[in-house]
């Protein structure tokens, strides 16, 4: 079934490049448990804990965007860009609120692990006190950074809109979430690679930063499960190595993306001429755009 749908998405007639506009959404988050996936509470959280990262990054991605801005005299490439920011604001908008609407009615304190994101990407990836040629290569760095994240939440965008979260019961509010998100991470998942080009971090300088992107990305999300479930009652209090081995098992039913396979997808940004229009499908997206439940909620 899983092959089917893949095989038919592929041959949807993609519409290419489209023009990005935010959708507004909306979401009634009252009694959303946090084991969204009853039969898989570790995936759950592993995926809850996206919450706790996202809109830390997504506010730091358009803050640097918003610093690139002037210097961009392509027009179809400010169009795009303004586009990006609208939908990774509205994206970080939305997870802050399931932070403080879902995760702490649970009785989840997420402020500890949101203060190590805020000083990650406000500090480490953020602006330095430089001027001239150095403040140029700071911005350029961090725009290349972006790029690598997003190859990673176009993958994991196109893994959700494909994934069979339902035979493990997955809440339709959530699993909505992360579809809108991944649907609008699959449509405007060239942005950031070309922006990076533009700004001229070239081949060595974007497969340099992706080797240093990829583990910190997968140890960020590890250490965010760890706290999640850590502060979950209905858990055993694991430790890192028999929480990885139940992540694993999770990945081997379908309730997680692979880490092989994320380290695939990782692995081809290093072929010369990648292209992210390869990872996922547009018609696809779009066709999840015009019918997710949280966007139909604010255009009725
Ligand atoms: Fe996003
Ligand atoms: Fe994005």
């Amino acid at each position: 079934m899983k092959l089917l749908r893949r095989v038919q998405r592929r041959v949807d007639v993609d519409p290419g490049e489209v023009a990005l506009n935010a959708r507004n959404v909306r979401f009634d988050w009252a009694d959303t448990p946090l084991h969204w996936m009853p039969a898989e509470p570790i995936a759950s959280h592993l995926i809850n804990a996206l919450n706790l990262l996202l809109p830390e990054g997504e506010r730091m991605f358009c803050a640097a965007y918003s610093e690139a801005l002037p210097y961009v005299k392509d027009e179809k490439l400010r169009e795009a860009m303004l586009g990006f920011i609208g939908q990774e604001s509205m994206h970080a908008e939305t997870h802050d609120k399931v932070l403080h609407e879902v995760l702490a009615a649970n009785g989840i304190d997420p402020e500890p692990y949101v203060r190590q994101a805020e000083y990650l990407f406000r500090k480490s990836l953020g602006p330095k006190d430089v001027d001239g040629v150095a403040q140029r290569q700071v911005m350029v760095e961090r725009l290349a950074f972006i790029a690598c994240l997003e190859h990673f939440f176009a993958y994991l965008g196109d893994w959700v809109l494909n994934a069979d979260l339902e035979k493990f019961g997955a809440d339709p509010r959530v699993a909505d979430l992360f579809r809108w998100h991944g649907a609008e991470e699959v449509e405007h998942r060239h942005v950031a690679h070309d922006v990076a080009v533009y700004f001229g971090a070239g081949y060595v300088r974007r497969a340099a930063i992706m080797m240093i992107v990829f583990p910190i990305f997968i140890t960020l999300v590890v250490r965010g499960t760890k706290f999640m479930v850590h502060q979950d009652p209905a858990l055993p209090d694991l430790g890192y190595r028999r929480l990885i081995t139940r992540v694993f098992g999770s990945m081997w039913r379908g309730a997680l993306p692979g880490v092989p396979s994320l380290l695939w997808s990782a692995l081809t940004t290093f072929k010369p001429g990648y292209n992210p229009e390869s990872v996922g499908s547009t018609a696809q997206a779009v066709a999840y755009l015009a019918k997710s439940p949280a966007a139909q909620a604010v255009a009725s």
